[in-house]
């Protein structure tokens, strides 16, 4: 297991469609190593979700973790970690929301995005099983946000007021009492 790097924006891979991960690979030696080395990486960088394409593997492969709420994030249900293997998105509901959003290939920036908070997933385990789930609200927006990462696209294409674009520091002094914030995926 090893913690990988994570690629930027401007790295081609990030604008590259992931290919779908080979049925037959799940559970092979290789694809432990990859999620053993996402989930080492999504730790290492303190994130809550984090897609193959940003450590350069551009394989339909997403993991996401959300431990207990804390304050400084606001209201957030927890997730336990969670393997994604070749997700299609359906919206239930059209009604948007926005979060600010932050992105581990997008480091210290951070950017206010609506998007429907009521869709369902359909993916993969690690088991290879074939499961679905229906998140709403933040947890919408992460599943979104990752899948976005398995198709080239960031969240930043998603923006539509590019004044509510900031650093950190800056959203934190003047934007972070009026939004809900978001970690970094
Ligand atoms: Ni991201």
């Amino acid at each position: 297991m090893t913690v990988q790097t994570i690629i930027r924006m401007g790295h081609p891979t990030l604008r590259s469609a992931a290919q779908l991960f080979p049925v037959n690979r799940i559970g092979s030696p290789s694809f432990d190593v990859l999620v053993a080395d996402m989930r080492e990486t999504l730790h290492a960088y303190g994130g809550i979700g984090l897609a193959a394409p940003q450590i350069d593997v551009s394989y339909q492969v997403v993991v996401i973790e959300i431990e207990n709420t804390t304050t400084r994030y606001g209201e957030i249900e927890s997730m336990p970690f969670t393997v994604i293997i070749n997700p299609t998105i359906s919206v239930i509901d059209e009604q948007v929301a926005g979060y600010w959003e932050g992105c581990l290939s997008i480091p210290g920036l951070m950017g206010f995005v609506e998007r429907p908070q009521h869709v369902r997933i359909d993916y993969l385990d690690e088991a290879g099983a074939a499961r679905s789930i229906e998140p709403k609200g933040f947890l919408a927006t992460v599943f979104q946000h990752e899948l976005d990462h398995l198709h080239g696209k960031l969240y930043v294409d998603r923006m539509k007021d590019p004044t509510l674009f900031a650093f950190e520091d800056e959203y934190n002094a003047f934007h972070a009492e009026t939004r809900e914030p978001t970690p970094e995926e």
